[in-house]
C-alpha cells in the first residue's frame, strides 16, 4: 500500500495503475462504514485508491473542524487490512495553496435538508470531491446512502459537468441496535449513544407505516416526528423528510418511492439518517 500526500504524485501513480481505478474519498477516523466501501470497491477494480482528508471548506464556523477525530496510524492499519493499493492523505496546503479561488457549487439539490442547516457545505463537497475525480480520474467512485444527500449532488455534478465515471452508492452500515455508524458517534455521551438508536426507529416507524399502504406523506413525517418527540434527550429536530428520490422534493404522497431523512441534535452533536421507501 503506498501513502501519497503529493497531489503530483497521486496523479502520476494513478496514470500508471492497473484499471479500473475505484476511489472511496474519506474523511478517516474509518469505521466499518467506510470499510465496507473500500470492501467493494476492492471487488469491483484493479486498482483501489482511498482518500482520507478533513476538508475544510465543507464546515461551517460554528462546526467541528478543529475536534474532528484524526487517528491516521490506526486509518492506514485499516486501509492495509483492506487491501488498499494507494492512500490519497493531503495536507490542507496541497488541496487549497494560498490564492485557490474556483468552487463546484451544484443548485437546487444542494440548497435543500442539509444544505439549508449548513450553507457552503455542499459547495465544499462538490469542490473537494471535482479535485480528487481530477487528479485520480477513477473509472468508479463509492458513497454512502448514510448520506444520501450527498450522493446526489456527486451525481448531479458528475452528470452536469460530463465527468464520466460512474457513481457506486454502498448501504448504510449500522450497529445491532440500528444506530448508523459515523466517525462523529464517539462524541456520543453513554446516555446519549443508548438514546441515538431512536432515529432508525423513527424512520423504521414510516417503513412500517408505508409497508401498511400509508401513503400519505405528512402522515408519514407527523410519525417519525412522534417517535422522536419521544426521546428527551434529543434537544431539537431540524427536518423529518419524506422527498423524491432524485430531486429531494417534498412529497404530498408517496407512489413509488421516497426517501425519508431526518437530522437530529443531541446537545452538539447532529445525526442525520434516512431510508428508502420503495
Ligand atoms: P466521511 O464522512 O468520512 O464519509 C466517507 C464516506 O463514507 C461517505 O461516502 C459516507 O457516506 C460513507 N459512510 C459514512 N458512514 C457510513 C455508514 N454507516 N455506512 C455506509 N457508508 C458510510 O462524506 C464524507 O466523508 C465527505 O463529505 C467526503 C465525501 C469525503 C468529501 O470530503
Amino acid at each position: 500500500m503506498r501513502i501519497i500526500e503529493n497531489s503530483q504524485e497521486l496523479a502520476r501513480a494513478c496514470r500508471e495503475a492497473a484499471r479500473p481505478v475505484g476511489l472511496v474519498p474519506t474523511m478517516g477516523a474509518l469505521h466499518a462504514g467506510h470499510l465496507a466501501l473500500v470492501e467493494r470497491a476492492r471487488q469491483e477494480n484493479e486498482t483501489v485508491a482511498v482518500s482520507i482528508f478533513v476538508n475544510p471548506t465543507q464546515f461551517g464556523p460554528q462546526e467541528d473542524l478543529a475536534e474532528y477525530p484524526r487517528p491516521l496510524d490506526r486509518d492506514l492499519e485499516s486501509l492495509r487490512q483492506a487491501k488498499a493499493d494507494l492512500v490519497f492523505t493531503p495536507t490542507v496546503a496541497e488541496m487549497y495553496p494560498p490564492g485557490f479561488d474556483t468552487w463546484v457549487d451544484v443548485g437546487r439539490l444542494a440548497t435543500l435538508l442539509e444544505g439549508a442547516y449548513r450553507p457552503g457545505h455542499f459547495r465544499g463537497v462538490a469542490t473537494v470531491v471535482t479535485k480528487l475525480f481530477n487528479l485520480i480520474r477513477p473509472d468508479h467512485a463509492y458513497f454512502g446512502q448514510k448520506d444520501g444527500q450527498q450522493t446526489l449532488v456527486i451525481r448531479q455534478l458528475v452528470r452536469d459537468l460530463h465527468l464520466g465515471l460512474d457513481i457506486v452508492v454502498v448501504p448504510t452500515v449500522r450497529d445491532p441496535d440500528g444506530l448508523a455508524l459515523s466517525s462523529r458517534n464517539v462524541y456520543l455521551t453513554p446516555e446519549q449513544r443508548r438514546a441515538a438508536p431512536v432515529v432508525y426507529r423513527a424512520l423504521w416507524r414510516a417503513a412500517e407505516l408505508w409497508k401498511e399502504g400509508e401513503r400519505n406523506a405528512p402522515r408519514l413525517r407527523q410519525a417519525v416526528q412522534q417517535v422522536l418527540a419521544g426521546e428527551p434527550l434529543i434537544e431539537r429536530i431540524d427536518y423529518v423528510s419524506v422527498a423524491d428520490t432524485a430531486t429531494l422534493e417534498e412529497l404530498d404522497a408517496v407512489l413509488d418511492r421516497a426517501m425519508v431523512s431526518v437530522a437530529v441534535r443531541f446537545g452538539e452533536l447532529r445525526l442525520i439518517d434516512n431510508i428508502i421507501l420503495g
